[in-house]
C-alpha cells in the first residue's frame, strides 16, 4: 500500500523504514534529577545551579553500553540533546564556556557518542533547544527562571535576541560539520503565544527559524528537521500523546511523524518518579505508532554518572525480547489498508499484514472482512503454520489455545 505523504525538503526515506529510534535527555539535570525543567519549576539562580556544573562528573559514562541497549532494543536511531533548555553543552563549542569540556569531566560527549553509534550502524540525530536558561542574551519570558524576579526589566536590558540567534546559528554549524554526517536535527521549542506579566513567548522571528534552517540545510540538504522552530520542514512531532491516526499537516496532508514518549513522566533522569510504563504499553506503543504510518522515539534519561537506571534497562530489554522475534512488522511498515478488528492492531509491509493480537481470544481469532485475500498464515515469533477458515466475508484463524509466549503475539498473514 502506497500512501500519498506530503513532500518535505529532508530525506526521510530511511526514517521511515526504521520506525524506532532512542532519545537520550542528558545533562547537568541528571545531578538534581528531579526533572529536566529543574532550574525552571525551582526558579533556581544561576549561582545555585553552578554547583551541577562544578560536579558533572559522568565517571561510568560508556557509549558503547548506550549502544548496546538501544541496538538490542531494536532502536535504529538515537537523538541526543546536544543542548536542552538550561543551555548546558554536551559538546565542544568555541561559541560558550558552558559546556562538557569545562566541567570535571572534560571531555566532549558528543564525540565518543557519535563515534560509537555510528560505529554500530545507528543513525544520529542531535536535539538542539531553541529555548536557553543560560545563554545572556536569551531575553527572560514566562517560561524563564527568572519570570518572577523583581528586577526583570533591569534583568532584560541589554539582552539582545539576534546576539543569541547568531550563536544558534554557529552551534548547529558546529554541531553539523565537527561530527561527521547527521542525520536529524531535532529543535525545541517553539512558544510565540505565551504571554506572561506582559512577556511575549518567542517563536520563528526570536529564532530566526529561516536562517536557522536554512544554515543547515546549506551544510546537509538531506537532514531531516522537525517542526518546533515553528516552520513546518520534515518532521511533526506529537509528544506523550499516542495519535490513533495517522498525522496531518494544518491542511490534511498526510505527513511523516515520529511520537516521543517517556518511560515515565520525565524526560531527563528523575530518582523518585515511579510512573514507569509497563514493557507491555511500551510495546503496545510501538505497535499503535506504525500502525499510523509513525515512528516511535523512546526517550532514555541517563544518570549523573553516565548509565542508563536498572528501570530503563529493564523496559529495554523486555522490548529487545519482543523485538528479536516481531520486529519484521514493524521495520518497512506502515498503516494497513485492512479492515479493522476489535482487539486487533494491523501494520502492513507489502503482501505481508500483520496482526497484533492485544486481546487475546479464547476461541478463534475472527479478522473482519478478509476472506478470499489471505493465502497462508503463520505465528510471527515462531513461523508455526495457523489454519484458517472463512465464513461471510470474515477469516476465522485458529490460533493456538495456549497464548504464545510473547508479550504481544504476532500473526502474519500472506496477502493473495
Ligand atoms: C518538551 C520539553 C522537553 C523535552 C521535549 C521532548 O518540549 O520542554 O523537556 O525535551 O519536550 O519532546
Amino acid at each position: 500500500m502506497q500512501y500519498k505523504v506530503r513532500k518535505t525538503p529532508g530525506d526521510t526515506s530511511w526514517f521511515v523504514q526504521d520506525r524506532f529510534g532512542m532519545f537520550i535527555h542528558w545533562g547537568l539535570y541528571a545531578l538534581p534529577a528531579r526533572h529536566e525543567w529543574v532550574k525552571n519549576i525551582e526558579k533556581t539562580p544561576e549561582d545555585i545551579y553552578q554547583r551541577y556544573f562544578d560536579r558533572f562528573n559522568p565517571d561510568m559514562y560508556d557509549p558503547k553500553e548506550w549502544a548496546a541497549y538501544a541496538k538490542n532494543a531494536g532502536m535504529k536511531y538515537v537523538v541526543l540533546t546536544s543542548k536542552h533548555h538550561e543551555g548546558f553543552c554536551l559538546f565542544d563549542s568555541q561559541f560558550t564556556d558552558y559546556k562538557a569540556t569545562n566541567t570535571p569531566y572534560g571531555k566532549d560527549l558528543v564525540k565518543e557518542f557519535v563515534e560509537t553509534f555510528r560505529a554500530e550502524g545507528l543513525k544520529i540525530g542531535f536535539y538542539y533547544s531553541l529555548i536557553d536558561w543560560h545563554h545572556p542574551d536569551f531575553p527572560i519570558d514566562g517560561i524563564h527562571p527568572r519570570r518572577d524576579d523583581d528586577d526583570i526589566d533591569e534583568l532584560n536590558k541589554g539582552r539582545d535576541i539576534k546576539i543569541y540567534a547568531q550563536y544558534m546559528r554557529d552551534q548547529v554549524t558546529e554541531l553539523l560539520t565537527n561530527y561527521g554526517k547527521i542525520d536529524i536535527l531535532w529543535f525545541d521549542f517553539s512558544y510565540p503565544d505565551n504571554v506572561y506579566k506582559g512577556m511575549k513567548g518567542k517563536g520563528k522571528d526570536d529564532w530566526e527559524s529561516e536562517k536557522l534552517i536554512a544554515t543547515a540545510r546549506a551544510i546537509n540538504p538531506d537532514i531531516i528537521i522537525d517542526n518546533r522552530a515553528d516552520i513546518e520542514q520534515d518532521l511533526w512531532t506529537p509528544e506523550q500523546v499516542q495519535p490513533d491516526e495517522w498525522v496531518r499537516d494544518s491542511e490534511g496532508n498526510l505527513v511523516v511523524w515520529e511520537a516521543c514518549q517517556t518511560f515515565s513522566g520525565s524526560w531527563g533522569y528523575y530518582r523518585d518518579e515511579t510512573t514507569w510504563k509497563s514493557p507491555e504499553i511500551l510495546i503496545r506503543m510501538l505497535i499503535n505508532t506504525v500502525s499510523c504510518g509513525g515512528n516511535l522515539l523512546l526517550n532514555v534519561g541517563p544518570t549523573a554518572r553516565g548509565y542508563f537506571d536498572s528501570r530503563a534497562v529493564f523496559a529495554l530489554d523486555e522490548i529487545g525480547k519482543w523485538m528479536k522475534y516481531n520486529s519484521r512488522s514493524i521495520y518497512g511498515c506502515t498503516k494497513a489498508d485492512c479492515p479493522s478488528t476489535p482487539g486487533v492492531k494491523f501494520t502492513q509491509n507489502g503482501k505481508l499484514l500483520y496482526a497484533h493480537i492485544f486481546e487475546y481470544p479464547p476461541f478463534d481469532l475472527k479478522l473482519n472482512g478478509l476472506a478470499g485475500k489471505i493465502a497462508y498464515v503463520q505465528l510471527l515469533n515462531d513461523a508455526s503454520e495457523v489454519h484458517f477458515s472463512e465464513k461471510d466475508g470474515d477469516v476465522y484463524l485458529n490460533i493456538p489455545r495456549i497464548k504464545p509466549d510473547q508479550i504481544v503475539p504476532v500473526i502474519e498473514l500472506f496477502l493473495k
